[in-house]
């Protein structure tokens, strides 16, 4: 009797600390939609310093701050930024330009295929130049 009751309290206890480190594990989990998964962090730092360059702009203009009064505590997991979902929507037209009208390596991870960069329209500017 004491016996069996242990073993459920252990059980429960271990469906307990797994379920804690499921929740636990959460905001590590990477939100990227274009991008693949298993990128590497070196990988990804200097893509978006491309972007910084391309565009002219702090990485503040894709990535909210956690909290408003820490504003380089950016969280770039979020998605408040809704010139994070414009740069996934030029993200994918890149992507598109270069697999569609560019020559490419298929080995290489479309990502990386740049015929077509954001610095070929954008020059250094977040709203490119008209003429
Ligand atoms: C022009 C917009 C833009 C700029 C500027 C930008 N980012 Fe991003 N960033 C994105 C987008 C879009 C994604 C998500 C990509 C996807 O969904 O595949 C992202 C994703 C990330 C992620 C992955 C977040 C996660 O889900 O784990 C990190 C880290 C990151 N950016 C860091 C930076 C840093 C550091 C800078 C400045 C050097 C920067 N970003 C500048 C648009 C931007
Ligand atoms: C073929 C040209 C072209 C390429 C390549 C391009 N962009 Fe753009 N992008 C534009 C134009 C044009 C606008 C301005 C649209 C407007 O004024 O509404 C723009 C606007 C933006 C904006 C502002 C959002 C908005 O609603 O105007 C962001 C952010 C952006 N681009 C990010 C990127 C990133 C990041 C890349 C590379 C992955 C990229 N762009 C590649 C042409 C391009």
């Amino acid at each position: 009797m004491f016996l069996k009751r242990n073993t459920t309290l252990v059980a429960a206890s271990l469906t307990l600390i797994t379920g804690l480190i499921a929740t636990l594990q959460q905001p590590n989990e990477r939100n990227l939609l274009v991008l693949p998964k298993d990128i590497s962090d070196e990988q990804l730092d200097s893509l978006m310093q491309t972007y910084n360059k391309a565009l002219g702009v702090q990485c503040n203009f894709c990535h909210v701050p956690f909290d408003k009064t820490i504003p380089d505590s950016l969280d770039y997991a979020s998605d408040k930024e809704p010139m994070k979902t414009e740069a996934r929507k030029m993200m994918e037209m890149t992507i598109h330009l270069n697999k569609t009208y560019f020559w490419y390596d298929s080995t290489r991870p479309p990502y990386l295929l740049n015929a077509v960069k954001c610095k070929t329209c954008h020059q250094g500017e977040a709203f490119p130049p008209e003429d």
